[in-house]
């Protein structure tokens, strides 16, 4: 009798749960979250009154412990509001407004003695949500097997996707509806990880586009103490449900209370363009942790790298060495290779060439012991950060580099071997410290030590973040290769500047390479959640050049290169090719020398995921603006209308094209360097070659090319 008044007490309590409703400040958004008879938390949200997740559930499985999806009821909510700005140390734009209102939700599990919180916010382009746990006794610790979130939408939309996996993003994308994702016939990424984990799970970001022209981002913000999201695709029903990176054992996440999870997002525009726009990510991420930021110096670099990608050129390898050990080996009795890329006279050049080109760093690859050996067989010393080849000096290197107004780029390659690094990485830096380098590039490519671990689930994440903090401790710049996609955290850790986490330029030099679409669409995907070391400025485009008879090639014109200085957005910019490619054209070199790197506005002209995007950037504290416009393998006519210049100036833009009859694939080094005189009210038409792109340098007119130029 007890039981059966109990139960009808909840029932009652359930039902009687009031729905809460938020809108967002422009009133375009409207979420509505309830909890359902069986007491399972509930949301919904519609964008200009269109239903764009259809009620989706919330919660998680534990492990040996009740779940946290049902037997809820409503505690307390509580709404708040704000609209403010802040300035990030760098980025696209000087000011950032974050504006958006919250309803926080604190349901209570009765049953279970336990509290769960929901904090959600509402911003003019989407929304953001996170569970949030108090201590409290009866969850103190716990460990989620699987986190149950929901975003179901309202049809087969057509998606951009990459294929769920929870050690890589190198993946090139598929554009299919959700219905006919198959993660089984995307091919393997030749970096020597695990593949996809199931054929309906895809990677977030994830983009979308509805039959009636909704763009949809589904994806996370703020990663910490947590294991990256990726989705399962119900493709029948179209409902999306997190799919969370387990560990070595199985779990998912190990949680102590008080903690919370990342952000889940979704970001939702009739705009392609507003997609890129959004700031929501990095609103949604803690401010600076890092109070002198002095250091922190956006830049272009070159380096001693794409040598080692392209046939015939450089080795990482100083000599011919396999199934060495660090320990034992004496590096001084081996010969060297003559193909070694980090020794001293070549590392002398290229500092020269960067001085006399303006580029603050050159990143040194293959300087260190234990390349030899480091990839493919999972052993745990591969490297050890501090020991120099023989032909590497660096101590003169260093001097000599600062001399010039140089510094070296530092480079860890990890070979995944994390434990090694961890137990490393103090005397690492204090190398670094003893010869002034400011920046490192890490990497982590292979499977990750200790072994087991993923590089995408909680351990890693928090390794990323342990290596961002000493860094910063260290007034250290970084830019991470191969770890978890970025979710905005370069907020907190402004040094944290760039990182790899998708297929960049690298491997159109050694695999099939990346197809002419895809850097229209890694804007509204990766780049989402951060800056990409995607490596562009190749002219050189055909490997055949290096290696007779090679078929790989990078799959864009030489035009398209420049214009990704702007199209992919990052404060660390390599030159990456070779110097001697730049020396055959310095007049297109030109625009790689004059290109900023940190912004003070961004202007989105017109974008398509996956066809074409074309943005108009104004460098910071100056009057210069920069132009990228970008096609797939169509050609196409980008509609630069300049109307973001200052209406009472006029401007010299540097147009560089795409020459007569260029095409990525036949013809791709041909290119067109013009000037003409653009002020506000012009609307240049600017011809793109199929896989081509065009790349725009706009600064104010002297009077003496105002009468040499012509105007349009
Ligand atoms: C993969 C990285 O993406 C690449 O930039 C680097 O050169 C190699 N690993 C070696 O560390
Ligand atoms: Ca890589």
């Amino acid at each position: 009798m007890k039981k059966i008044a109990f139960l009808f007490f909840t029932f009652l309590m359930v039902t009687f749960s009031v729905a809460e409703n938020l809108y967002s400040p422009d009133k375009n958004f409207k979420l509505e979250f309830a909890v359902n008879a069986l007491g399972e938390p509930v949301y919904s949200l519609a964008y200009k009154e269109k239903p764009v997740i259809q009620a989706s559930k919330l919660g998680f499985e534990l492990k040996n412990q009740g779940s946290l999806r049902n037997g809820f009821s409503i505690k307390n909510t509580k709404i708040a509001s704000v609209d403010d700005s802040w300035k990030p140390v760098w980025g696209e734009v000087k000011e950032i407004r974050n504006t958006y209102n919250e309803l926080l939700v604190e349901l209570e599990q009765k049953t279970e003695d336990r509290t769960m919180k929901i904090r959600f916010r509402l911003f003019n382009d989407g929304l953001g949500f996170r569970y949030e746990f108090d201590k409290q006794p009866k969850l103190n610790y716990f460990r989620i097997v699987d986190e149950c979130t929901q975003f179901a939408l309202t049809g087969d939309h057509k998606t951009f996707w990459i294929p769920g996996a929870y050690d890589t993003n190198e993946y090139y994308y598929s554009t299919t509806k959700l219905s006919e994702v198959d993660g089984s016939t995307v091919d393997g990424n030749g970096i020597g990880t695990h593949g996809y984990f199931a054929r309906n799970a895809v990677q977030t970001p994830l983009l979308m586009k509805t039959a009636d022209g909704l763009y949809i981002s589904v994806f996370e913000a703020a990663l910490v103490d947590y294991s990256a999201m990726n989705l399962l695709i119900d493709q029948k029903n179209f409902v999306l449900t997190a799919s969370l990176v387990p560990d070595a054992v199985g779990t998912k996440v190990y949680i102590q209370t008080p903690q919370h999870t990342p952000w889940r997002t979704v970001i939702v525009s009739d705009k392609a363009s507003d997609i890129l726009a959004s700031k929501t990510i990095l609103n949604l991420n803690e401010p600076s942790k890092i109070d002198d930021t002095s250091y922190i110096k956006p830049q272009k670099f070159i380096g001693i790298w794409w040598g080692m990608h392209v046939p015939n050129t450089m080795s990482w390898d100083y000599a011919h060495a396999p199934n060495i050990r660090l320990k034992d080996t004496d590096w001084n009795a081996l010969t060297p290779l003559p193909q070694h890329g980090a020794k001293t006279k070549n590392v002398k050049r290229y500092i020269d060439f960067a001085a006399e080109h303006g580029f603050a760093g050159v990143l040194v690859e293959g300087w260190n012991v234990g390349w030899e050996d480091w990839n493919g067989n999972w052993k745990e010393e591969v490297f050890d950060f501090v020991t120099p080849y023989p032909d590497f000096d660096i101590k003169y290197l260093n001097e000599y580099a600062h001399s010039k107004g140089v510094k070296l780029i530092m480079h860890h390659e990890t070979s995944g071997a994390v434990t090694n690094y961890e137990r490393r990485i103090d005397k690492a830096i204090e190398l670094m410290k003893t010869y002034g380098y400011d920046a490192v590039k890490t990497g982590y490519v292979g499977w990750i030590i200790p072994r087991g671990e993923h590089h995408d689930g909680q351990w890693m994440v928090n390794h990323y973040i342990r290596v961002a903090e000493k860094m910063a401790a260290n007034r250290i710049m970084l830019d991470a290769h191969e770890p978890v996609h970025p979710t905005g955290m370069h907020r907190t850790y402004p040094n944290w500047m760039a990182c790899e986490a998708a297929r960049g330029n690298e491997f159109n030099a050694w695999s099939a390479g990346n197809p002419p679409e895809h850097e229209t669409i890694l804007p509204f995907t990766r780049l989402m959640g951060g800056p990409m070391d995607y490596t562009p400025g190749i002219f050189e485009i055909k490997m055949s050049y290096y290696q007779p008879g090679n078929p790989n090639q990078v799959h864009t014109t030489l035009a398209k290169q420049l214009a990704l200085y702007i199209t992919m957005y990052s404060p660390l910019q390599m030159a990456a090719d070779l110097p001697e490619n730049y020396e055959k054209r310095m007049d297109a070199f030109q625009f790689i020398k004059d290109v900023a790197v940190d912004w003070d506005d961004t202007k989105y002209l017109e974008a398509e995921p996956g066809d074409y995007i074309t943005m108009a950037r104004k460098a910071k504290g100056t009057d210069d603006w920069f132009v990228g416009a970008i096609t797939d393998e169509n050609a196409r006519t980008a509609v630069v209308s300049f109307s973001f210049l200052d209406p009472k100036q006029w401007y010299v833009a540097t147009i560089y094209g795409d020459g007569e009859n260029a095409d990525w694939k036949e013809n791709p080094m041909v290119y067109q360097i013009k000037k003409v005189l653009v002020n506000s009210k012009s609307v240049l038409k600017q011809k793109l070659a199929p896989g081509g792109g065009a790349a725009i340098s706009i600064k104010r007119a002297t009077k003496a090319e105002m009468k040499g130029l012509k105007k349009i």
